[in-house]
Parts: C-alpha cells; sequence; structure tokens
C-alpha cells in the first residue's frame, strides 16, 4: 500500500515549493493536502488534476479547520507541516492530538511528523536585551549538533518556541506514537514552484521598503548577520526526511539523530548576509533599473521598519542535515536574485521608472 503523506500550507511558499518536489518524486504516494477553504482547493487542484493520488480538504460549515487538521493527521503515516507552522499553536496542537490517536500506529511503529520552524527562534538574545543594530555575539550562533542541549531549552520568550514545545513533547508522552523532526530555515529565497504563493517574505519586504522609501535602511551599526538558503535547497532537505519517514520508516524510528525529540535541524547554505549590505545591493538594483536615481543608506529605528529581522541577529549553522543525510546546498546564492526580486517587488507595488510619467 503506498504511504499515506498529509502536507498543509501547499498555498504557500515553502509548502508549495516542498509538494512540488514531493510529487514530482513520488507521485505514487496518497497525499492529503489540508487548505482553509473551496476556494484555496480549486487553486491547488488546478495544478494537481490527479485526484487518485492527490486529496484535499478543509473546513466548512460542519468542521473547522483544526477539527479537520486533527482527523486527518489521525488517518496518516507522514505529516509535512507548513501552513503557519513555525507560529500557529493551534495548528500544530491540533496535528498532536491527531497524531496521539494515530489509527494503526504505536511506539514500535511510529507516524512521522515533519514540522517547519525558523532561525527567526535565534533573535531572542537581541530581542530580549533590546540589542539592536548590533553584530552578532559569538554565543548567539547555535550548531545543530553542538548547541542541541542549548537549541532545545531555549527561553519560552524566543519567537516560534511556543509551537516548538507543542511538537516537541509530541515525543515524550509515555508510549508515544509519533516522532518528530523540526526543520528551521534562516532567509529563504528563490522563485517557489507551487501552486498559489511562489515568494518569500524578508528580501522583498526589504526591497519594496526600499523602493517605497527611496533608501537602504541601517539599524544601529548595520551588522545584523542573518544566515540564508535557496527554497529548492529547503525543499530537498524536506524531500529526504519525508521519503525517508515513508519508504524506510524502520529506519526513520531507529534513528534518533533523524527522528525523535532530538532531532533538530537547520537548513542554511554557508553564505551568511548582513541586512544593511543586501539593503544598499538593492538599492544599488533599483537605481540600476532606474527607480530609484541615486544609492542612498539611512540610519532607522526598529519603530520604523516593518521586519524586525533587520535588526537582531539570527546566526545558525547546519550541521546535521550534512552529516546525517549528506544534504548540501546546491541552488544560486541570495546576491544572484536580487535583480529578479527588485523587477518583481517594483512590479507588484507599481513603481515607476525615472521618467515614466505616473
Ligand atoms: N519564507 C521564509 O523565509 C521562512 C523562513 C523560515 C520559516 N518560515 C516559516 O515557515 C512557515 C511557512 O512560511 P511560508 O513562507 O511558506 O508562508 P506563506 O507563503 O505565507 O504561506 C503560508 C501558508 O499557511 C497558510 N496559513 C496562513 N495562516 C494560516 C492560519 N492561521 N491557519 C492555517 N493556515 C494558515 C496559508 O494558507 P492561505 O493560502 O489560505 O492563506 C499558506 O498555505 C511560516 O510559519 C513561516 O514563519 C518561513
Amino acid at each position: 500500500m503506498a504511504p499515506k503523506v498529509l502536507v498543509t500550507g501547499t498555498t504557500g511558499y515553502i509548502g508549495g515549493d516542498a509538494f512540488f518536489a514531493l510529487y514530482d518524486a513520488h507521485p505514487e504516494f496518497e497525499y492529503t493536502l489540508v487548505v482553509r477553504n473551496e476556494d484555496r482547493a480549486k487553486l491547488v487542484r488546478e495544478k494537481y488534476p490527479d485526484t487518485e493520488h492527490v486529496k484535499l480538504v478543509y473546513g466548512g460549515p460542519s468542521a473547522s479547520y483544526v477539527e479537520v487538521l486533527e482527523k486527518e493527521a489521525a488517518k496518516t503515516d507522514v505529516v509535512l507541516h507548513t501552513a503557519e507552522s513555525a507560529d500557529d499553536v493551534s495548528s500544530a496542537t491540533a496535528i498532536s492530538n491527531g497524531l496521539l490517536k494515530s489509527e494503526g500506529h504505536s511506539a514500535e511503529n511510529p507516524v512521522f511528523w515533519v514540522h517547519i520552524c525558523g532561525t527567526g527562534i535565534l533573535q531572542w538574545y537581541d530581542q530580549v536585551n533590546r540589542r539592536y543594530g548590533q553584530p552578532p555575539l559569538p554565543s548567539e550562533t547555535y550548531d545543530d549538533i553542538a548547541s542541541l542541549p542549548r537549541l532545545l531549552t531555549l527561553p519560552d520568550e524566543a519567537l516560534h518556541r511556543d509551537v516548538d514545545k507543542v511538537v516537541l513533547a509530541t515525543n515524550h508522552f509515555p508510549s508515544s506514537p509519533v516522532q518528530t523532526s523540526i526543520v528551521a530555515p534562516p532567509t529563504i529565497y528563490g522563485a517557489g514552484r507551487g501552486p498559489v504563493n511562489t515568494t518569500s517574505q524578508q528580501l522583498p519586504s526589504l526591497a519594496r521598503f526600499v523602493l517605497q522609501k527611496g533608501f537602504a535602511p541601517k539599524v544601529g551599526t548595520g551588522a545584523v548577520e542573518w544566515d540564508n538558503v535557496h527554497v529548492t535547497d529547503v525543499s530537498s532537505l524536506l524531500l529526504q526526511l519525508v521519503k525517508i519517514a515513508a519508504l524506510d520508516p524502520a529506519r526513520a524510528r531507529g534513528d534518533a539523530e533523524l527522528f525523535g525529540g532530538q532531532a533538530y535541524f537547520f537548513c542554511a547554505n554557508e553564505t551568511p548576509h548582513v541586512w544593511s549590505k543586501v539593503a544598499e545591493e538593492i538599492a544599488q538594483e533599483a537605481v540600476k533599473q532606474r527607480f530609484l536615481k541615486e544609492v542612498l543608506s539611512k540610519k532607522v529605528e526598529m519603530g520604523e521598519i516593518p521586519d524586525k529581522s533587520w535588526g537582531t541577529n539570527s546566526k545558525c549553522v547546519a550541521s546535521r542535515a550534512r552529516k546525517f543525510l549528506g544534504w548540501a546546498p546546491k541552488g544560486p546564492a541570495l546576491e544572484d536574485e536580487i535583480t529578479g526580486i527588485v523587477e518583481f517587488e517594483a512590479n507588484r507595488i507599481g513603481a515607476k521608472k525615472i521618467g515614466e510619467s505616473a
């Protein structure tokens, strides 16, 4: 029998791209995609007309979205959760409840949950200490093998930590039939291959800010650093984990480095970015494309920016996927995407080229 795989967030950027990779590699799996309503389902169905292998479910008058999620989670072999997954406690709780009631699974034959968090969780130190616009401290870098004990006990103030706790606790129920794997990507870039949203959040938001305000923002010293990864590299890691869970459950069950309460993966390349420098590169590109007259850089306060990550560090080392799965990022570099991001966002906000009439 084909493995049953439940996927959330296929109308989103990460889930859309990951499902593209998954279905492309394994069209024979029995997929259930949970979406928010009939209109979203129609958009996904247009891209995936295969009703034999791809089932679409959503809430409605008789059951809410989370009730559907819980019911479907109880019937699956593997979950890939991406829909607002890093922050929505109610969805994570519904999945946890469903999986703990799993039909046909036990501690000896578990169901697997691949969960998307984000390295925004690592901004906590700068946030709690209001340490804005400073370079990262050595203690702010987390390696997903060497720093695992710190990672699994981050303070409750950390972004996404409330959801992480729900996911991690699922492993520790007495005789739990569930084993989880948390994947935390940093800044993701590149065009997604999903049916609805194909763009990320952080870089497009920075490009819109530069185009609309006419300058590159710089918080504090301008030395705030994050890591990054191309969306196809995130999907390749998710594909590997789902494949192992679906096709080789004995390996998944027996390898605590891949599934269970210790399985925490970062998913980053080795070329971090400094936000103020990326903002300047965007401004240079905007000048090249004639959306701005000159490259200007200005200091801004945290209260003036739409995305707090430009002012607070997030530093990770993705050792686990490399060591235990042989994963290696292959996508183009972030800098190579800037031309396209400026073009796309300028078009999205209707920016006019210099000399063009409004
Ligand atoms: N993009 C990044 O760079 C990045 C990096 C690290 C972590 N993350 C995290 O990964 C997760 C997915 O990110 P994304 O970039 O794929 O986001 P996205 O493109 O905005 O997609 C979000 C998905 O979640 C669904 N959704 C939104 N709010 C929901 C809610 N309250 N309940 C249930 N479903 C909801 C959306 O459904 P509709 O289509 O119906 O709106 C959509 O399918 C998020 O938690 C994000 O914080 C993102």
